[in-house]
């Protein structure tokens, strides 16, 4: 299918608007006999699969995923931003590419501080200050040097064409659109494409020509029309209109790393995942191991000693990660000790499931030698069978909610995950240290958790999700859910979630989540529960016996499956 064609967008603007009640609540089984394509908007999810019928592999459709994502949901696809894929081709190879946004040159330690050393919240998480050096156009080259085979301007063109022709957004995005207008007019004076007076509306055409004219850019001159020649002009530009850093020598000096992935075992199950300046893959396999010996699938999905398990396991690891991890480039991360299975399992050994552990008495491990929302998912599998799971974000909803003005793309706050002080909460409430603090040139700490699994050298699963602090624990469940309680791939993201990060000392639950009997029970031992709204929007694929790809996208969202 050529994308956009206007009958067809108009068609989906339809379906959108007649179904996005009833998708809230619930979402089909879909499978697919060739190829899989999950992501946070349908629009996307097609111009994958166009890409995977044209001959595309995983890698060409992620690509021209991750830059349509940029047209159509700005709120976390992006240029400005970065992020990570995790990739594991059809004979077993397994890579991970990280493409994270780095502090600029001129960044330092206490750049969110006052002059008595109190954190400035809003300069790490609004405006041009806020904004790491962006690693997205620089990742989507580097796999494509490596792994693409379609060429890199059929890539960029349905992106070019959703930017320049406009696209007709969905219900959802029209309500964050109104809701956001006050917040992007104070940042952006002169103006936006999303900026307008009168209300958006379900189907409206959002039209963005300057994101066109730097996706032509970058079609053209690959990563050089971003980070260098008019593009990189216009961040820096953008960056003097406000209190920003980043130059052209950043830029022009942003590299994406291949790094090697975290592989570990689960009950005989590989998991692939994404290893530091992620803390994804090490708190994932952290996890896992952490409630490996306990009968998960005899006590069922959020029962009361299933809750307290995963819990108590979330509680320890989210105080590691807040000790040790850290950019490995810069910090001596110690991944081995953190993920070593005995290690996990003898500490949880120690743990009583009777009552709740005060996350005051829990400290980070100590190993000798060491000191001391809006981001978005998707997964796709191709005909061959080599999968790609990529997770990318701005950080928060429209990141520092500045456009770069000429070049029509969001910037980043991601600056806001590093620790801009020891012991203060960031925008997630997490919180770091040493490990994790502003120095040039470092990337700052994700829990972005890209992740593949396999069994008996097959491909079994390719998941991942956004939700800052929580993404590490919705992958951790929805695993779980298929691997422990059998559920389908739909059932698994469908499926309520809870949260424990170690401090706040408490369970963050959706409305669904843990029920009233069991609730009553943690609350009797001393388990807070904290009521939130939606947890993540987790996309996964399962590959079942026969081969058939069983998709999953979340129901929180427009997310939307896609395949043949
Ligand atoms: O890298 C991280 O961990 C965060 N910047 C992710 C932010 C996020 O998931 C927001 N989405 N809801």
């Amino acid at each position: 299918m050529k994308l956009p064609n206007i009958f067809y967008l108009l068609f989906i603007a339809f379906f959108l608007g007649s179904c996005s009640v009833t998708q809230q609540q619930t979402q089909d089984q879909q499978e697919y006999n060739n190829g899989a394509v999950v992501t946070a908007h349908p629009i996307a999810s097609e111009v994958g699969v166009a890409i995977l019928k044209k001959g595309g592999n995983a890698v060409d459709a992620a690509i021209a995923v991750k830059f349509a994502l940029a047209v159509v949901y700005p709120n976390a696809g992006n240029l400005g931003g970065g992020g990570f894929m995790v990739y594991r081709d059809k004979s077993g190879l397994v890579n991970s590419l990280d493409f994270r946004e780095k502090a600029p040159a001129k960044a330092h330690r206490d750049m969110y501080l006052d002059k008595d050393g109190n954190p400035i919240t809003d300069l790490s998480l609004y405006g041009q200050l806020a904004a790491g050096v962006p690693g997205s156009v620089a990742g989507m080259e580097e796999a494509f040097k490596k792994y693409g085979s379609l060429s890199w301007k059929e890539l960029l063109q349905p992106a070019i064409e959703l930017a320049e022709g406009g696209f007709p957004i969905t219900a959802q995005q029209a309500g964050e659109f109104n809701r956001y207008q006050e917040r992007f007019k104070k940042h952006n004076p002169n103006g936006a494409a999303i900026i307008r007076d009168a209300e958006w509306k379900a189907g409206d055409l959002f039209v963005q020509k300057e994101l066109g004219e730097t996706l032509k850019r970058i079609a053209d001159q690959g990563r050089d029309g971003f980070y260098k020649g008019k593009t990189a002009e216009y961040i820096v530009a953008e960056m003097k209109k406000g209190n920003g850093i980043i130059s052209l020598e950043d830029l022009a000096n942003y590299q994406a790393v291949w790094r090697t992935p975290i592989v570990g075992n689960y009950k005989g199950y590989k998991v692939i995942s994404m290893p530091p300046p992620s803390s994804g893959g090490v708190a994932l396999m952290a996890l896992l191991q952490s409630v490996e010996k306990y009968p998960l699938a005899r006590w069922g999905f959020q029962h009361d000693s299933t809750v307290r398990a995963m819990v108590e396991a979330e509680r320890r690891v989210y105080a590691d990660r807040a000790t040790h991890l850290g950019d490995p480039d810069f910090y001596s991360v110690p991944v081995a000790n953190l993920t070593d299975a005995k290690f996990n399992q003898d500490r949880m050994a120690k743990v009583s499931l009777k009552r709740a552990t005060p996350s005051d008495e829990v400290k980070a491990a100590k190993f000798p030698g060491y000191e001391s929302e809006e981001t978005t998912h998707y997964s796709i599998v191709d005909k061959d069978g080599n999968a790609v799971s990529l997770t990318t974000t701005i950080n928060g909803s429209y990141g520092a909610l500045v456009w770069v003005e000429g070049a029509g793309f969001l910037l980043n706050n991601e600056m806001d995950d590093f620790s801009v002080k020891p012991g203060t909460p960031n925008m997630y409430g997490l919180l770091g240290g040493k490990a994790n603090a502003v120095e040039p040139g470092k990337r700052m700490l994700s829990a972005m958790t890209p992740t593949i699994i396999e069994k008996d050298g097959k491909l079994k699963m390719v998941v991942g999700t956004p939700g800052g602090s929580t993404i590490i624990t919705s992958v951790f469940q929805t695993i779980l859910n298929v691997l422990e309680f059998d559920m389908t791939a739909q059932e698994s993201v469908s499926a309520p979630r809870f949260h424990h990060q170690w401090k706040p000392d408490y369970i963050d639950v959706e409305e669904k989540a843990i029920d009233a009997k069991t609730r009553a029970s943690l609350q009797k031992d001393g388990y807070g529960i904290n009521k939130r709204g939606p947890i993540g929007r987790v996309e996964n694929i399962v590959v079942l016996p026969n081969g058939k790809l069983q998709t999953g996208a979340d129901p929180r969202g427009d997310d939307k499956a896609a395949g043949y």
